[in-house]
């Protein structure tokens, strides 16, 4: 059942090559410019024209619906607000007629998302569901939506649903970019291109594997981890923070990288590992100086690099090299070395990574 792998975990991890390539499987043909959402129609027009869109989920659905966000304004320049579904349903949010939900779910059981679903049809929203469990409450209680075809997800870690809701919601911004014309054809079919390119570099991003148990055997004992990204590598600071805290149990914080200088900053001494997402874009110059800024204040830097980055190498005390790819898809590539780092410090610390402690896999109480 776990396929020869010792864990669920790092079998999922491993699979994401192909449900990533499940998740694209007949809704792209990047060559004629190509892109569709078969489970959405009856609502597209709704979709097209919304005049902002609220995204509803938690835990590492709500990093995905982050990721989303900066890719539909991005390319279909659509107001996107991300919410944590408990948050939003008790809040008395601003929904009206017609208002455009996403809400995201792997399980598609989690009660607060459900909840929020709920709410915003109950005032005459249309909800979409991104949700990997067919026929799952979410994707039952939506209007319309699209699966990520992930396959079951058994470690309590989220890891391959991760990735395909981030690939579906890349689909979902560039069908959306495409019918508002937002993008020329060349830059669609250049997009397009890439993101059909995902699962080669994913595949080549698990090479790592084995350089990455040996960075994680220097941080058993670290009491605390901090993770920096920018721009589309934010969410995968967070989403790398939360990995390691749920299975290693090791106290781990992400933050957008020029927030340190905030506060943050004031934890970092020697004892400290930073993780920081510095693949090459354009906000490359300024995170270099906030490598620098670790750096002079003695923290321990791990640097996840564009392969080839010539710079970094030269001021980091770990380099993990990625594949490039456009911005906007890097956190389906720089997602891999964080997914292995914390199974690997989780397994040398003796956690139970398919199962931690206190966590279940559906979290179907508010
Ligand atoms: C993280 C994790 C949780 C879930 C969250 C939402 O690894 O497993 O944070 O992401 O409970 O679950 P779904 O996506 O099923 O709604």
């Amino acid at each position: 059942e776990k396929g020869g792998y010792d864990y669920f975990m790092l079998k999922e991890i491993f699979e994401q090559p192909k449900s990533i390539r499940d998740a694209l499987r007949g809704r792209l043909i990047a060559a004629n410019g190509h892109v569709n959402l078969g489970g959405i129609h009856k609502y597209l027009d709704n979709l097209v024209n919304a005049k902002r869109i609220v995204i509803v989920a938690c835990g590492t659905s709500w990093h995905a619906g982050l990721v989303a966000e900066y890719i539909i304004e991005e390319f279909a320049r659509i107001p996107v607000e991300v919410e944590y579904a408990s948050e939003f349903r008790y809040r008395n949010p601003i929904i009206e007629e017609g208002d455009i939900i996403i809400a995201i779910s792997q399980s598609g059981e989690t009660a607060d998302t459900l909840a929020a679903i709920e709410l915003a049809k109950g005032r005459g929203a249309i909800i979409f569901g991104v949700c990997n469990v067919v026929g799952s409450s979410i994707a039952r209680a939506t209007h319309e939506g699209a699966y990520i075809h992930a396959g079951p997800e058994i470690g309590v870690a989220s890891t391959k649903a991760f990735t395909g809701q981030v690939t579906v919601l890349a689909l979902l911004g560039l069908m959306l970019a495409k019918e508002r014309k937002t993008l020329s054809e060349n830059q669609l079919k250049d997009l397009l291109r890439q993101l059909e390119r995902i699962p080669q570099k994913v595949e080549q991003a698990l090479k790592l594997n084995a350089q990455i148990e040996k960075i994680a055997k220097d941080f058993v004992d670290a009491r605390n981890f901090l993770y920096l990204g920018r721009g589309y590598n934010f969410p995968v600071a967070l989403e790398g923070a939360l990995k390691l805290k749920e299975i290693s149990y090791i106290h781990a914080e992400g933050y957008p990288a020029a927030e340190m200088k905030h506060g943050p900053i004031a934890l970092i001494d020697e004892e400290m590992p930073v993780v920081v997402i510095a693949t090459r874009d354009n906000s490359y110059d300024k995170i270099l100086s906030n490598i620098e800024e670790v750096k002079a204040r003695r923290g321990k830097v791990i640097a996840v690099v564009t392969e080839g980055d010539a710079a970094i190498p030269k001021k980091v005390d770990y380099v993990i090299e990625v594949p490039s790819t456009h911005d906007a898809f890097m956190p389906l590539v720089s997602v891999i070395p964080l997914q292995l780092l914390s199974y690997h410090v989780a397994l040398m610390r003796g956690c139970n990574v398919d199962q931690p402690r206190n966590l279940a896999k559906s979290v179907t109480v508010e």
